[in-house]
């Protein structure tokens, strides 16, 4: 293998940069050549490909987003667009290419692995929603925005002596809202993994008024219901007049945290590895603390499992 390319497709997320600086250098350091594919899988079938160079991707660690921009792209669901993009890839004589994305790449990355060029998935979203790995690149970052910005509400909520509805993302995994809601002390936490009763959360919330809280906090996974819909529920069911914030794209933005830096650069080498080894359609994660490879194929066949000791423990500690 002389040649491999790296893209990043779908949602950004932060981390992705040190995935994408790890993939170059790695493959420098072993004499690869590595090329970019700009715009995801729209780049590679219009062929925005260019070769980069260990000073390309200098200065990006620290960086949220993706210095190869990314896409959602429709026309990579057809045959044509995949047709395009291999021909693309033979022409610039690319090899193997790591994926960076979520599981919509990753199938993406399995048909162009069984259209002849082997591709290994490294795990980049927000919403750690990938089956196979513990966490995805993102999801760290985007849960200290969470954090920070439940603190900065906590501190209005209590002047006014409010209840707060906060909407955070997570597409149909709870995750994000779940852990965000434990470090951030929420009163009720609703994640698509659990069903909700509005009575039980109404009753909560009337239990801590009791005790003299002079605040609370609703986190609802944007995969559950809205936010504003939430908020008119509570006001026709309890009377309780509340504020939303719905916290949207922030979450994908910022300078990624230690860790996921950390992550994009063990997945990143990994995925080269990998690649070098004669790997195709194989994912990599990271689980029990150690870095794996799998079957690529197992991250959109099995479903993710959310941590639901969280939730418990959650409700525990809310009363
Ligand atoms: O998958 C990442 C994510 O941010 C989800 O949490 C969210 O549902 C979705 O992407 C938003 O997508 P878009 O940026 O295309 O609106």
């Amino acid at each position: 293998m002389k040649r491999i390319g790296v893209l990043t497709s779908g949602g950004d997320a932060p981390g992705m940069n040190a995935a994408i600086r790890a993939v170059v250098r790695k493959g420098i350091y072993h004499e690869l050549e590595v090329a970019g594919v700009y715009s995801g899988y729209q780049g590679l079938i219009e062929g925005k490909i260019e070769k980069l160079e260990a000073g390309d991707v200098g200065d990006i660690i620290q960086r949220g987003g993706t210095k190869l921009y990314s896409a959602r792209c429709p026309e990579f669901k057809t045959s044509e667009g995949r047709e395009k993009a291999v021909r693309n890839l033979k022409e610039h004589g690319i090899e193997g290419l790591v994926v960076i994305g979520g599981d919509g790449s990753y199938r993406g990355a399995m048909e162009l692995t069984k259209l002849g060029i082997p591709c290994i998935g490294v795990p980049g979203t927000i919403d750690n929603d990938i089956p196979g790995t513990d966490y995805t690149l993102g999801f760290d970052t985007a849960l200290n925005t969470v954090i920070e910005a439940i603190d900065k509400i906590r501190d209005t909520a209590t002047s006014h002596e409010r209840t707060f509805v906060v909407e955070v993302m997570g597409r149909d995994a709870g995750d994000l809202a779940l852990w965000a809601g434990l470090a951030g002390g929420a009163e009720s936490i609703l994640i698509p993994e659990e069903p909700y009763q509005l009575d039980d959360m109404i009753a909560r919330l009337e239990k801590g008024k009791k005790r003299g809280k002079k605040h609370s906090i609703i986190i609802v996974a944007e995969g559950v219901t809205d936010g504003n819909t939430l908020a008119r529920e509570i006001a026709d069911k309890a009377g309780v007049e509340t504020r939303v914030s719905v916290l949207g794209h922030i979450q994908r933005g910022g300078s990624p945290t230690a860790r996921d830096r950390v992550l994009g650069s063990l997945f990143g080498a990994r995925a080269v590895e990998v690649l070098m080894a004669g790997g195709k359609g194989r994912a990599i994660g990271m689980r029990n603390h150690q870095v794996v490879d799998y079957d690529m194929t197992q991250a959109f066949t099995e479903s993710h499992e959310t941590d639901m000791s969280l939730y418990t423990l959650s409700k525990e500690l809310s009363i």
